[in-house]
C-alpha cells in the first residue's frame, strides 16, 4: 500500500479584514464535510474567530496550534472533532507568542509544514488566517498548495488580494521556496444592485482572468449563523449563501476532479 499522497491543502487568505475569510473556512468545510470528504480547518488567526464561530471554548490547558509549533505535539492530539468529517485544530491569542518564538527558529516560514507532516486522516486542509503578513501568514501558504483569497466589494479588498499575491511572489522568487498556486478569488458580499459590486467584480475579471469564482451574496444570515456557532447549512439550509457556498465548493471539486479518485487508487495499490 503506497502512503497517501493526494491531500488538499487550501489557505484562505487576504491582507484586508473583515472580507470574509473565516466565513469562508467554516461553510467550504461544512460544505466538503455534507459530500464526505474528511475535512480539517486550522485557525491560524491569533484573534481565535475560527475557534470561536465553531463553538469551542478552550480549557485552561487544553492543547492548540501554538503546542503544535513550538511543542511538536502530534497534530492528531490537539485536533478537536466537530461534527461528522470535520475536525478544527484551534487557536488563542497565545498563538502571538508562538509567532514570536518562530522568528529565532531556523524553520520559521516552515514550521507548519514540518510539523503537520502527512495528515494521512483527512482529504481537504484549510487554513484560516489573520489579515497579516506575518509569519503564521508565510507558514500557512508553505503548508499549502492552494491559494484561495475572498475579496469583498471594496477596492481596499483588492489591494489586500494583490499584497498576498505578491507576499507569494516574494517567497518563491526571492527565498526560492515551493508556493500555492492560486485557485481562485471569490467575490463575498456581492449585491448586484450596487454600482460598487459590478466595478470590482470588472476590476478582479481584469486583473485575475480565470481566476473568478463563483461569488457569495451578501447575507446576514452567515452572521446569524456565525453567531449561533453554526454553519449557514446547520443555521438555514434554504438561505441564498447557503446556496453561494455549494456552488463555490462544487466548482472547486470540479477543478480538481478526481483527485479523491486518483487518492483511492494509490492508497490500494
Ligand atoms: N457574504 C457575507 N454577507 C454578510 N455577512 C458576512 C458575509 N461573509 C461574512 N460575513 C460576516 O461578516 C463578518 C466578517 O466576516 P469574517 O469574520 O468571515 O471575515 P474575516 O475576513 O475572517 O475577518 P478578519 O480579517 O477579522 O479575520 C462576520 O460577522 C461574518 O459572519
Ligand atoms: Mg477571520
Amino acid at each position: 500500500m503506497t502512503e497517501r499522497t493526494r491531500i488538499r491543502k487550501i489557505s484562505v487568505q487576504n491582507f484586508k479584514g473583515g472580507v470574509g475569510k473565516t466565513a469562508t473556512v467554516l461553510n467550504l468545510g461544512a460544505c466538503f464535510a455534507d459530500k464526505g470528504y474528511k475535512v480539517l480547518m486550522i485557525d491560524c488567526d491569533t484573534q481565535g474567530d475560527l475557534t470561536e464561530v465553531c463553538g469551542i471554548r478552550l480549557e485552561k490547558r487544553q492543547p492548540t496550534l501554538y503546542h503544535v509549533l513550538i511543542e511538536d505535539l502530534n497534530v492528531m492530539e490537539v485536533v478537536v472533532p466537530l461534527r461528522p468529517n470535520v475536525h478544527i485544530l484551534p487557536s488563542d491569542k497565545k498563538l502571538a507568542a508562538a509567532e514570536a518564538l518562530l522568528v529565532g527558529m531556523t524553520a520559521r516560514e516552515t514550521t507548519l509544514s514540518l510539523r503537520l507532516g502527512h495528515l494521512a486522516e483527512f482529504d481537504i486542509v484549510l487554513l484560516d488566517c489573520a489579515p497579516a503578513l506575518n509569519l503564521m501568514h508565510q507558514n500557512a501558504l508553505l503548508f499549502a498548495d492552494e491559494l484561495l483569497i475572498p475579496v469583498d466589494m471594496d477596492k481596499l479588498a483588492i489591494s489586500g488580494c494583490r499584497a498576498i499575491l505578491e507576499s507569494v511572489n516574494t517567497l518563491g522568487v526571492y527565498n526560492n521556496f515551493r508556493i500555492p498556486e492560486l485557485t481562485g478569488i471569490i467575490p463575498t458580499f456581492v449585491d448586484q444592485r450596487t454600482n460598487i459590486t459590478n466595478q470590482v467584480l470588472g476590476v478582479l475579471e481584469t486583473l485575475y482572468p480565470g481566476k473568478v469564482l463563483p461569488s457569495i451574496r451578501s447575507d446576514t444570515k452567515l452572521k446569524q449563523a456565525a453567531a449561533a456557532s453554526q454553519s449557514i447549512f446547520e443555521f438555514d439550509p434554504k438561505a441564498k449563501s447557503a446556496n453561494d457556498y455549494r456552488v463555490v465548493t462544487e466548482t472547486l471539486i470540479q477543478m480538481k476532479e478526481g483527485f479523491r479518485d486518483e487518492e483511492a487508487t494509490a492508497v490500494s495499490q
